[in-house]
């Protein structure tokens, strides 16, 4: 008898601790989307103070294509030919300019397929801030590792009501 019971409470516990474990490996996966890690700390806030350049000397098809695009190597090569200062990150980047390898940046900002989103659109027509659709780039002194202003269909649509343009499907999802 006795032994009976205590079996009964090692199963227990058994699946008392299958339950915690199963609960928590869903809240990691539902609580929090993919964290994005950059293979170099790439630091935005120090490039807009103290080197004094403008988001459009970087992401240059911001103004007049769809895409913003993400600098490639020769645009860090004018100003990172030789280490100057003492952090790892710049060394990398040196390291990269000095062989031509590009580095290879993870996108966070992305629509899916079935949507048309156009940067010259919102920038140059609509005289959209990156602000309102990225958040605060320039107080960012480590890559972000998620949307800070996540995508999404509603954000689009209220924005558009707003300023009184269409919200017909076709406009978006091609
Ligand atoms: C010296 C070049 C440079 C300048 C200037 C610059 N950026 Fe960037 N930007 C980068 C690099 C490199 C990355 C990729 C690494 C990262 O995410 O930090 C990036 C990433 C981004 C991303 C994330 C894109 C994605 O989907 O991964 C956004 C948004 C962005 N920059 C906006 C801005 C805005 C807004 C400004 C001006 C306030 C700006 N950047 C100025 C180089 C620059
Ligand atoms: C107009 C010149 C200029 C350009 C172009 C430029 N940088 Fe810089 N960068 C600077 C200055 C100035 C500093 C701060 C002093 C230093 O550390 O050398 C800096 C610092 C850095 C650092 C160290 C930051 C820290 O917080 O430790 C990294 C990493 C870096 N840059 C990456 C890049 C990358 C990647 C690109 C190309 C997408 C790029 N830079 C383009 C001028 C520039
Ligand atoms: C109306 C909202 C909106 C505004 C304003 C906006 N962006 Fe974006 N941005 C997006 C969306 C949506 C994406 C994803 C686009 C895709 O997947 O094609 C994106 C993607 C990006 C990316 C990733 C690389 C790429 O080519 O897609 C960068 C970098 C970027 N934006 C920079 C900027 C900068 C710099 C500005 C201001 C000059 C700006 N954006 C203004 C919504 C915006
Ligand atoms: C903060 C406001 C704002 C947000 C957010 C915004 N838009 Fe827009 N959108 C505009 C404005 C303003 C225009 C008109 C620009 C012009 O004058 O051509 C526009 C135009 C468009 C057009 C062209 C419409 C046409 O009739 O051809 C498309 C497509 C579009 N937006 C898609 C998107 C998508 C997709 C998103 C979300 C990822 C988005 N927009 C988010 C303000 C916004
Ligand atoms: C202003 C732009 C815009 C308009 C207008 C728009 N959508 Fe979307 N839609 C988006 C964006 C951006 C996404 C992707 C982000 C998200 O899922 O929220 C999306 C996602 C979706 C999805 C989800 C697909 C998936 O990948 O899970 C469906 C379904 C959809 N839209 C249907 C519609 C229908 C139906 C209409 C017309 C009543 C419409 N949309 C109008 C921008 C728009």
């Amino acid at each position: 008898m006795k032994m009976q019971i205590w079996n009964l409470f090692r199963v227990r516990g058994a699946g008392l601790l299958f339950l915690v474990g199963f609960g928590a490996l869903l809240l990691m996966r539902c609580g929090s989307p993919k964290e994005i890690v950059q293979p170099i700390a790439y630091n935005h806030k120090v490039h807009l103070t103290e080197a004094g350049l403008d988001c459009r000397d970087c992401h240059k098809g911001v103004e007049n294509s769809i895409r913003a695009t993400i600098p490639s190597i020769k645009v860090c090569a004018s100003c990172h030919s030789k280490i100057k200062g003492k952090s790892t990150a710049e060394a990398q980047v040196v390291e990269a300019v000095k062989s031509g390898t590009e580095i290879p940046w993870q996108r966070i900002y992305r629509v899916p397929d079935h949507v048309f989103f156009s940067h010259r659109r919102h920038v140059t027509a609509g005289k959209i801030a990156c602000k309102t659709c990225h958040g605060d780039v320039e107080k960012l002194t480590k890559p972000a590792s998620h949307q800070l202003v996540p995508i999404a269909m509603k954000t689009c649509m209220k924005c558009h009501d707003n300023k009184s343009i269409s919200n017909d499907c076709i406009h978006c999802h091609v």
